[in-house]
């Protein structure tokens, strides 16, 4: 039978109760669709810094080198400075295995009362941009005291993160929302917008390059006017939260990192993070791990699978199972007990026919 590699990394905080809950939704697919996937644990993250100093082994990214795809929760603790953690193990991975595609779909969610309706693609720019190694802290202590951060944005990587934007976009409405800043003072942003109109053009989609503080607002008063975005590294981060907010929650985002070469596994995760003001107490919501999870099943051939679980997964959210972030009163657990029931009577009405 079909057999995928999977290295799950729990991470930190609500990674550790988000991706179980995933997880648990994948085997009840694979044993329908007739797959195996098996689970690589990773104890890596913030607990292993302290134990050893570091966020991941050494060898870390050749480990992950032999899988099929990488599953995250989430890394950041309260207690470790952020550009540890971050730089420890999420960046470094979606570097070192070429993941310059960040796709982030967001969907207003079934059964949240007052959220607006909002169904993009959000593609992000994953491995340069405003994330540069470039720059530094000078004269700490001192009244002359600075900081200084370069972007590197090279004609390379906005060829192909525009191209893939494009051919998505193709397979949608046809048009291209481009989020820029070329309007102030950075030199990075006219140069953005002229490779993205070059390649939009090439591939005969339709681009309309708006200025980053108008697409926020945007994306607050007419959502529904927004189809696929292309975005930098960071612009892309703050509208990924955004979107998913107007959907109804930031826990509902999923996030794709994309090696569309496959030359190295990709990597899946939720688009939120660690939660530490929420994390053990059962609140989490899973649909963002679980959407995820489809995502990955989809990127691993398992189209029908990734299909079942997402529909099982919004169903859920329809019939008003939800965690507090969305309105609800269940807890992480409960949602899951309910796809997962949704994903078994499904089963069973297949073995009826
Ligand atoms: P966050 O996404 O962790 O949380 C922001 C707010 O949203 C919190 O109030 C949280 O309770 C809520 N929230 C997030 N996910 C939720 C879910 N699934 N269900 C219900 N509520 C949810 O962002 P933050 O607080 O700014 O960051 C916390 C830590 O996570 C930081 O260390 C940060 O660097 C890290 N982080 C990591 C990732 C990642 O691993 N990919 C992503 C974002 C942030
Ligand atoms: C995300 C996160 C990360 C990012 C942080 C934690 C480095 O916010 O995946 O959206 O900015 O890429
Ligand atoms: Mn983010």
């Amino acid at each position: 039978s079909r057999r995928h590699v999977v290295d799950v990394i729990a991470g930190d905080g609500i990674g550790q109760e988000v991706v179980p809950a995933a997880l648990a939704c994948v085997d009840a697919v694979a044993r329908r669709f007739g797959f195996e996937v098996e689970w690589r644990h990773r104890d890596w993250g913030s607990d292993h810094y302290r134990a050893h100093g570091s966020m991941m082994p050494e060898d870390g990214l050749d480990q992950l080198r032999t899988g099929d795809a990488i599953f995250l929760g989430a890394v950041g603790d309260p207690g470790i400075p952020d550009d540890v953690t971050l730089w420890g193990l999420l960046i470094p991975i979606r570097r070192a295995f070429q993941q310059y595609v960040n796709l982030r779909p967001v969907r207003t969610v079934p059964g949240r009362e007052g959220a607006t309706e909002i169904d993009v693609l959000i593609v992000r720019e994953n491995v340069e941009g405003e994330y540069s190694e470039i720059g530094g802290r000078y004269g700490r202590g001192t009244p002359d005291e600075l900081a200084v951060q370069e972007a590197i944005f090279t004609r390379r990587g906005i060829e192909r993160i525009t191209r893939y934007a494009a051919s998505l976009s193709k397979e949608r409405t046809g048009t291209l929302i481009s989020a820029t800043k070329s309007n102030g003072i950075i030199h990075t942003m006219p140069f953005w917008d002229e490779v993205v109109r070059e390649v939009a053009d090439a591939e005969g989609v339709e681009v309309d390059s708006v200025l980053i503080d108008a697409l926020a607002a945007r994306f607050v008063l007419a959502p529904g006017s927004l189809d696929v975005v292309v975005a930098s590294n960071l612009f892309g981060d703050i509208l990924s939260d955004l979107a998913a907010a107007v959907a109804g929650s930031i826990g509902i985002a999923p996030s794709a990192n994309l090696n569309p070469d496959r030359s190295a596994p990709s990597l899946f995760e939720p688009v939120h993070g660690s939660a530490p003001d929420i994390a053990g107490k059962g609140l989490a919501n899973p649909t963002a791990a679980i959407w995820a999870a489809s995502m990955m099943l989809d990127h691993l051939g398992e189209e029908e699978a990734a299909a079942v679980l997402l529909d099982a997964c919004f169903s859920s959210l329809a019939s008003g199972v939800s965690t507090r972030d969305l309105g609800g009163t269940a807890s992480t657990q409960e949602c899951v007990d309910d796809v997962l029931r949704r994903l078994d009577e499904v089963d069973q009405g297949q073995g009826a026919q």
